[in-house]
């Protein structure tokens, strides 16, 4: 529900919030695409219409655009918009957790292999976190997820890997925990908002099980598939902005604006200038 950002997500989804001058849910599918996703699949809910609009074209805009000669414009609101037929929209019609989220998607889904990537996790990278993921996923099948270490004071804000084997790259776990007390936490490997998951996870999500925090959690039930599928954590090259939370949001706002050509250089003086 956005609550770390009112009053600016009272009327908007949170996913809407930019980056620069991107939506969060944009940088998503863009990263997504990156990675060879051929079809999209929203869970929204009430509320969330704008989401659609973005990812749909606004003929008056670009007639627009285009009648002012602002074709770079015209390029900028469409070039990444995915075909007809390549997306799909579900609804959550209550808030039930992660798990219940992506249960809802499970008739689109099928019996294939398929990502889950939460718009607030934001990740800076030279190749697309998910990208990476895919080509371990290749490799090692299964699921995999991104991982980070984390404080270990901070365990209870993420899911966090029992690791069995650790080569410094990718963690093998036997089991995962949601949002564990830092006193009981099997590691301080946490999982970042990307996964790449066995359809297996919907056989337990059907059970619609309650964890942490009295939800239905992603993480308890990808754990009651290992042992049936392998499961790895991917420390990913890039670094990870947590936009959900207002200066975590900021943060990400610096650090791209620092990474794009066109803004580098303008971010780069605002930065000497309050710093004094
Ligand atoms: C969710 C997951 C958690 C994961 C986190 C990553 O938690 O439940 O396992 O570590 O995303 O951002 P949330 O942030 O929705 O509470």
């Amino acid at each position: 529900m956005g609550t770390r950002f009112l009053p600016a997500t009272k009327a908007m989804p949170k996913e809407m919030l930019p980056v620069v001058d991107k939506p969060l849910i944009q940088y998503a599918v863009e990263e997504a695409a990156a990675a060879g996703c051929e079809h999209f699949i929203f869970v929204t809910g009430r509320g969330k219409n704008a989401l659609e609009d973005h990812f749909d074209h606004n003929p008056e805009l670009e007639r627009i655009l285009k009648e002012r000669g602002k074709f770079d414009l015209v390029e900028a609101v469409t070039s990444w918009m995915p075909k007809s037929g390549q997306i799909s929209y579900t609804r959550q019609s209550e808030p039930l957790g992660l798990g219940h989220a992506v249960w809802c998607a499970r008739d689109l889904v099928a019996d294939e292999p398929f990502a889950v990537l939460l718009p607030d996790d934001l990740i800076l990278s030279k190749t697309a976190c998910l990208k990476q993921m895919a080509a371990v996923h290749t490799e090692v099948g299964g699921h995999v997820v991104a991982v980070s270490d984390v404080p270990r004071e901070h365990t209870r804000r993420y899911g966090i890997l029992d690791v069995e084997h650790d080569n410094g790259r990718l963690a093998r776990a036997k089991g995962l925990v949601e949002k564990p007390d830092p006193e009981v936490a099997p590691s301080t490997l946490s999982i970042i908002g990307r996964y790449i998951l066995h359809p297996a996870v919907f056989d337990v999500l059907d059970r619609k099980e309650k964890g942490a925090g009295g939800e239905i959690q992603l993480t308890d039930a990808i754990s009651q598939t290992i042992g049936m599928v392998p499961f790895h954590g991917l420390r990913f090259e890039g670094t990870r902005y947590d936009c959900g939370d207002k200066v975590g949001w900021l943060e990400a706002n610096l650090a791209f604006a620092l990474a794009r050509d066109d803004t580098a250089e303008a971010a780069r003086d605002l930065i000497t200038r309050f710093h004094g």
